[in-house]
Formats: structure tokens, sequence, C-alpha cells
């Protein structure tokens, strides 16, 4: 009997209309467009604007879609799974009130942080209960709010990162779907990229708040270094015990982190960016949601049985790869 594999059988994306662009963030902070493009690639993020709008919002618009373009009955889905470091509160978790808000009752749901590593590690999570047997349907979903932990004076942050979210239909599948995944964690990274205050360390006070420790902290420099080595070394991990050349991968799809780490862990891996997924420009560092926002983008050019890599970076350190073969053509969706 052939082995049960875990494919993605449909994607969504959301972004937020609001268009934060390298000219407004010139009138916030002391930078320029120039600078903004050449170091990080990006021309505009999205920003998730309005009362009383978390993460859900977005997620709930991705899965929203989903449903729909794959004609699921939200009562079938089993798992729900969200990556994120943005939940709308600490608890009940996010993937909860995305299940509650469309209509998925029969599913357990959790949260999964692993900061932008989040859509890789809850995709690989959920293949197990695939393959497994256990589960027919489970939705992954990426989504994060990097606004609402940003700090808008901050020009060495605020000019990354942007809001959205992405989430994949899971389902079984003799031929195709993820064959490999290389995943890891090292705490040396919690010293140069962090949010500091708001967890049971540091909970909320006035003191907090004055001090900024609710925004995300980075050091970019050593976070380059460990991206652009930690993903060129987990692409050729898997491609290596896979026996896999560059000439048999369709697309390679990293995290949005900047451009120059991409084409960085291109020439590392020897793999050609004509191939690599690149929409940085668009929406900027959307953390756990960057992969799925840019499978959605190239749903379309993917056809049936190509070998794809994803591959992410990000705070812990988190990081990884995952090899998988795409189940469908995208031309016909
Ligand atoms: O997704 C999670 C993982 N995160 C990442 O992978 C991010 C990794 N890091 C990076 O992408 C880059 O390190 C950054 C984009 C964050 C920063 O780029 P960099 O080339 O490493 O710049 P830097 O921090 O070394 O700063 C270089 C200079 C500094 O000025 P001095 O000290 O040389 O005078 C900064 O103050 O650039 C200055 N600078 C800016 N100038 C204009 C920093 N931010 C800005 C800015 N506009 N926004």
């Amino acid at each position: 009997m052939s082995k049960i594999r875990a494919a993605i059988t449909g994607i969504q994306g959301y972004v937020p209309d609001y268009i934060l662009t390298n000219a407004e963030l010139e009138t916030m902070v002391d930078t320029n467009d120039e600078w903004i493009t050449d170091r990080t690639g990006i021309k505009e993020r999205r920003i998730l604007k309005g009362e009383n709008m978390g993460t859900s919002v977005m997620g709930i618009e991705a899965v929203k879609g989903l449903l729909q373009k794959t004609g699921t009955d939200p009562m079938e889905v089993e798992l729900v799974i969200c990556g994120t470091v943005t939940a709308d509160h600490h608890f009940p978790d996010t993937a909860n009130i995305i299940a509650h808000e469309t209509g998925m009752k029969n599913a357990f749901t959790f949260d999964l942080s692993a900061a932008c590593s989040g859509f890789l590690f809850s995709l690989t999570t959920a293949t197990q209960f695939i393959e497994s047997g256990r589960y027919k349907k489970v939705v992954v979903i990426g989504a994060d709010k990097m606004s609402s932990i940003m700090d808008y004076t901050d020009r060495s942050t605020c000019i990354i990162f942007g809001d959205g979210a992405g989430a994949v239909l899971l389902e079984a599948d003799n031929e195709n779907g993820v064959i490999d995944s290389y995943l890891r964690s090292d705490g040396i990274g919690k010293e140069f990229l962090h949010q500091k205050g708001g967890g049971s360390v540091l909970p909320p006070t006035h003191e907090t708040v004055d001090n900024k420790d609710h925004y995300i902290f980075q050091n970019g420099r050593p976070v380059f270094k460990h991206a652009v080595k930690g993903m060129s070394a987990a692409i050729k991990e898997v491609m290596n015990r896979n026996s896999l050349t560059a000439d048999d991968i369709a697309w390679v799809v990293p995290h949005q982190a900047n451009i120059r780490i991409i084409e960085s862990v291109a020439k590392m891996a020897d793999f050609p960016m004509e191939r690599v997924m690149v929409n940085i420009h668009k929406y900027g560092n959307t953390t756990a949601g960057t992969i799925p926002l840019c499978l959605w983008e190239w749903e379309n050019q993917l056809k049936k049985g190509d070998n794809l890599i994803l591959t992410a970076f990000g705070g812990g350190f988190t990081w990884g790869a995952i090899y998988l073969k795409w189940a469908y053509d995208g031309k016909d969706v």
C-alpha cells in the first residue's frame, strides 16, 4: 500500500487594503525610499487598520475564501492550526476564533508560535495528522498583524514588517504532498530578536509600556547572517537527502524577510532566482504569512507534481525547509 501523503489541495491569502509606502514612512522616521529598497527590497507593505481588528480578521478572510474555492464544508475540517506570534489574545487561541467565525465547529484548534517559521512548523505538524490516517481535512494558517507590535519611531524595524495571512487545506493523497521536512530551533536567537514585554516574565505595566517593551526588538545584522546560513543549509539538507538537484525543483518559496537574504540563500544553494518566489516588494515581512502569500500568488503557475522547497528563518531562532510535491494544476482553479 502506498504511503498517505499530506497534500495542499487549496490555498488562499488575504492582505488588508491599506498600503504603507516607503514615501509615507519617510514622513514618519528618518529614512528614504532608496535605503529601504536597496537594503531590503521592500517598496510597500499592508497594514490592518481599525478598532478591534486582530490577526484573526485576516485569517478569517483567508479561510472563508479557501473553504469556498475548494468547495469544503467547514464541518468536515477536523483540525485547525494557526502559526502566529501576534495572536488576538494570549488566550483563547487565534485558530479557535477563526474556526468559530468560519463554521469549522468539528475541529480542534491551536496556535503555533515559531515566528517567521510559523507556517513551516504548522504545516509539518499538520502533516503528521494526515499521514497517520487520523484526520482527512486539516486547515493550516500563517497570519500575523506585525503592525500591532511595531514601534513606528524605530526605523530599523518599522520599515520591514507588514500584515497578512494565508491558509491552506491539507488532505490525503497517494502520490503528491509533503515529502520531507527539516526543522530546527536554537535559543541563541532570543538575544537578537524578541518581544520583551507582555508575557509572564514581564507582564504589562505602565513601566513596560513607557519602556516600549511590547514592541519587536531586532539586531538586524546577526539575524541576517544566521538567516542566510540557516536557510541555505536547510535547503541543501532536504535536497541531499532526497537526491534532488536544482533542475528537479520547480520553485523555491522562501520566507520574505529581505531581498538580499533571499538572493544570498539562492546563490549558496546554487539555485536560479528566476524560480524563486519573491513578493517582498509588495508586502514586506508578514512573518508567518509570507510563504502562504507567495503560494497564493503563484497558484495559477503551479502544476501537479511540481517539486517545491519552502524555507524560512525567524525569531527563536527557528528555521527549516520543507520539500513537497504540488498536488493540483493551479491554472484550473
Ligand atoms: O524575519 C525574521 C528574521 N529577520 C530578518 O531576517 C532580518 C535580518 N536583517 C536585515 O534584514 C537587515 O539587517 C536590516 C534590513 C534589518 C538592516 O539592514 P543592514 O544593512 O543590516 O543595516 P544596519 O542595521 O547594519 O544599519 C546600517 C546603517 C546604520 O547607520 P550607521 O550606523 O552606518 O550610520 C543604520 O542606522 O543604516 C542605518 N539605518 C537606516 N538608514 C535609513 C538603519 N535603518 C535605516 C533606515 N533608513 N530605515
